[in-house]
Formats: structure tokens, sequence, C-alpha cells
């Protein structure tokens, strides 16, 4: 069969043909799971060539496994990246790519909104091994600029952030990166292809949480990492087979293939909902302000425009008014969510589900409320992963839900 030339294709015949090869003893077009701790040598000499990376071939499947190496090779070419490693989670893609790219008495520049496994990483993990974090405000390129170090090794930001959906202009980052040095991260969970490329705008390293939009069926827990072949190959080596130990299972490998063939019909569907739900709020009158980048309402909607080739997500946040009718926004909040019936009251993203929660009564309730408020997190603040129910169905929803407040 002739080789096909993805820069010549669709992005949705990309991603179905990425990487995928019938198997080689059966023809399988579906990839074998390949649900397996090791892998047999010929004989002793063969083992040892493995071993010494100087033959190509499997050896134990925490270092890499057939399934899993098809989902890294389509991962890597839907980015645009060199190569890709998966990961057990998207902690353990992030935790993996630090630990191997940081040592004890460097610094690291991270956005101050981050999602909390990655805050409690950055607050606690890093600073106990002796690696210094500033928090900083990506969306101010003058911040960044300022807050770098003789130390400093990396800058890392999510975009848009969470539940804020502030946006950081990404190639704007890379330029100071790469000025003087560093490695530009980006976490783009919340935005996936064909939205946003981080690779193509100068970051170094992505790095995807695919239980959200990369599977998009709300059924895995998984992450991926993709990159330069060098660091790439130190991130597997140290970060996920030795120090953290982190592979995906093979399923779950086989279950993200599967997820990603629908990838571009899935994403642009969130899109033209969250869009949808977006315009209806924001004409409510029982809402003060709504979050969207598709907004022109949004403080970088110029930036987004470019940045998320006019996509702009399936993630949007929005604020109630204080006082309706008699209720504080806190009260309020909870009111409404315990009134749906499509949109499930639940934290993660990118299920096929619309999935709504309350960060002050929720993910954030264990946060002070001072600092809370002052990062924009407001007690009538409803965070929506806007799910592939029509659009008028979900609005619906809302709608009978702000009836009873
Ligand atoms: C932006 C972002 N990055 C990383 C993660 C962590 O991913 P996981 O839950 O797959 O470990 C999450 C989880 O919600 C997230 O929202």
């Amino acid at each position: 069969m002739k080789k096909i030339n993805y820069s010549q294709v669709d992005f949705d015949t990309m991603v179905i043909h990425a990487s995928q090869k019938p198997d080689p003893s059966t023809g399988a077009l579906s990839t074998p799971i390949f649900q397996t701790s090791t892998f047999v040598f010929d004989n002793v000499e063969q083992g040892a060539a493995r071993f010494a990376k100087e033959e190509a071939g499997y050896v134990y499947s925490r270092g890499g496994n057939p399934t899993t190496a098809q989902l890294e090779e389509k991962m890597a070419v839907i980015e645009g990246g060199q190569a890709c490693v998966a990961a057990a989670s998207g902690m353990g893609a992030i935790g993996s790519t630090l630990v191997s790219l940081l040592k004890s008495g460097d610094h690291i520049i991270c956005g101050d909104t981050i999602y909390g496994g990655t805050s409690v990483l950055m607050h606690q993990g890093l600073p106990e091994m002796g690696i210094e974090v500033s928090f900083v405000d990506t969306t101010d390129l003058d911040k960044v600029r300022a807050a770098i170090k003789s130390t400093t090794k990396i800058i890392y930001f999510e975009t848009p952030t969470n539940p804020t959906m502030k946006v950081t202009d990404i190639k704007g980052c890379a330029d100071i990166a790469h000025e003087h040095n560093l490695l530009l991260v980006v976490d783009n969970t919340f935005a996936p292809p064909p939205i946003q490329y981080p690779l193509k705008l100068g970051a170094d390293i992505c790095i995807h949480s695919v239980t959200k939009y990369i599977n998009g069926h709300g059924d895995v827990i998984g992450g991926v990492v993709v990159g330069p072949q060098d660091i790439i190959d130190k991130i597997r080596g140290l970060g996920i087979t030795k120090v953290c130990g982190t592979p995906p299972s093979p399923f779950n490998s086989w279950l993200v293939l599967r997820g990603l063939k629908t990838l571009g019909m899935r994403v642009r569907t969130h899109c033209e909902n969250a869009l949808e739900l977006a315009n209806f709020l924001e004409n409510h009158e029982y809402v003060a302000k709504v979050f969207y980048p598709g907004l022109a309402s949004h403080p970088q909607h110029k930036i987004c425009k470019n940045q998320m080739n006019g996509l702009f997500g399936g993630m949007l946040s929005f604020e109630l008014k204080e006082g309706i009718n008699g209720k504080s926004a806190f009260e309020a909040g909870k009111i409404l969510l315990n009134n749906l019936a499509i949109c499930s009251i639940a934290v993660s993203l990118g299920d096929a589900d619309t999935l709504i929660e309350h960060p002050a009564s929720m993910t954030h309730a264990s946060v002070d409320t001072e600092e809370r408020i002052s990062v924009g997190i407001t007690d009538g603040l409803i965070r929506v992963s806007v799910g592939l129910e029509n659009a008028k169905d979900i609005i619906e929803d809302l709608k009978q839900g702000f009836k009873e407040l």
C-alpha cells in the first residue's frame, strides 16, 4: 500500500489513518490489544541486543507496548511533534515530564491558574525536591519576562485556564522562552486539535490529559507528552519507565485510539454547542458574566481567534448574579445544579455528556475563600463542559433549572 501524506489530507482523514497499520499476522484493521506485560526473545543474544538498544523491539510493557506505540505515533502526528510518550493519566504525563527535565536548584515559571493536581505538584511536590516555582499570570508577557532567573529552565501553563478561561499567547511566550534558552511546556487539554496546536506556535512540549477530549467518552484516565525525539526519549526512559512508572494499560491505549477516530467531529460539535450556550447565557437575566473565548466580550478574544483557529473550545463558565429572588449566588448555584436533568453534576471534561460543576462548593471548596475569589472563582461561578447532546436540549435543561431559582 502507498503511504498517506498527512500534510495533504484533511484533519478528519488524518486522525483516522495516522499510525494505523493492519496487524501483520492477521490483517485485522482495528489495532489488536497487546495485553501482555512481557515479550519473549528468540534467544539470549536477542534479549541482550534489545536491552542494549542495538535492536528495535519490545522488552517489557512498562517501557513500551505495541498498542500504546500506535497511540503515541498517532498523537505525534496529530500535534505535529516528532515523538510522543503515553502515560497512565494526565498527572502521570505532567509529573514524569517535570521530574525528567528538572533537578534540584532549577527554577520553573508556572501559570497562576492551573489544574488542582498540577497545583499540588507545583506548590508541594517540586519545592520539596528543591525545585523553585514562580506563579505568574502568563497572560501578561511582561510578567513572564520579569520572572526569568539564571536558574529558570521551563515555562509551563495551560490555556485556556480552568475555570476562568484566561488565555495566554503561546507564540509570544515561545519567543520569550527561546530568547532565554528555556523550554516552553503547554498543557493543551482544554483546546485539543483541531482547535489549538502549541508545537506549531513554538512550544517545545505539549501535554494532554487524554482522559478528556482526546479519548472523549469518559471511560479512560490517561495522558500523553508530545515533543522532540530526544526529550521524549528522556521522559520515557526516566520519568514514565523508571521514576514514576506510569505507562497506560494496553486496553486504555486501545480505547483512546478508538475515541480519536472521531476527534475532529466531536471537537467541532463541542465548540458549536458551547458557543450557542454561551450566547444564551450571556443574555439571561440571572447571569452576571460568561467566560468563553468565543464571545466578543472575552478579554483575549482577538488572540483566541488566531490561536484557537476560530473554534474556541467546549468549556465555559458563568457567574450567577447575587440576590436572585433574595438568594445568595452560592445558594443559587447549588439550587440550579440540583434541578438539572441532562447536565450531570460532575467534574472532568471533554465527554459526550454535558458535565456541570459549582467550584465554590465542590472543586475549590477547600481553598481559602478570599484566595478563591481573588483568582476569579466567585461563589456563583458555574463551570460547564458542554457535551455532544443537541444544543437546544442543553439550553432547555438550564432554562428549566433557572426557573427553580
Ligand atoms: C488541564 C488539566 N490538566 C491535567 C489534568 C490531569 O489529568 P488526569 O486527571 O488525566 O490525571 C486535568 C484533570 O482534570 C486537567 O484538567
